[in-house]
């Protein structure tokens, strides 16, 4: 039976291996705040990320992940929505319907981790998720201020004192 380590636990399920990710992380494991949109690399909606990095999970085969991979989640990202992305996106009242919100996230959390203060062009070739709801404005917005917070969390850190939960 193949298995997956999933937002830090091992899960065993029952999927060919041309399955995509997504469909096993949904309908296998219940985690459906990654979500369907186009099913072809397109819009983003199904962002998790494997090994730290942002993928598109509608088009990830299962044949493709090794069990040691680590994948995550929205559902995994943080503890109770405390991670400096999420607190960003909650105090500039990013989402509207919010389809697309939890890919958006996942994809802006790794970007961060990259590049904890990206530019407008970083964030134009890394930031390619649709939104219908024409939320880029505030999702840019919303980055910057993610960005300051995880800055911060880094001299914190550098200078011992307690850091919040982040990017880390
Ligand atoms: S559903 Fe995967 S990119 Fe659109
Ligand atoms: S918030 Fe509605 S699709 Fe993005």
């Amino acid at each position: 039976m193949p298995k997956l380590n999933v937002n830090g636990e091992e899960q065993e399920f029952n999927a060919a291996p041309d399955t995509p990710l997504l469909w096993v992380l949904r309908e296998q494991l219940g985690l459906t705040g990654t979500k369907y949109g186009c099913g072809v690399a397109q819009c983003g909606a199904c962002t998790v990320h494997v090994d730290g990095a942002a993928v598109r999970s509608c088009v990830m085969p299962l044949r493709a992940l090794k069990e040691t991979q680590q994948v995550v989640t929205i559902e995994g990202l943080s503890r109770n929505g405390t991670h400096a992305v999420q607190r960003a996106w909650q105090l500039m009242d990013v989402p509207q319907c919010g389809f697309c919100q939890s890919g958006m996230i996942m994809a802006v959390s790794a970007l961060l981790k990259d590049k904890p203060n990206p530019s407008d062009a970083d964030i134009d070739a890394s930031i390619t998720n649709i939104c219908r709801c024409g939320t880029y404005n505030r999702v840019r917005a919303a980055i910057k201020l993610a960005a300051q917070g995880v800055t911060r969390r880094r001299v914190s850190a550098a200078d011992g004192l307690q850091t919040e939960e982040g990017l880390s």
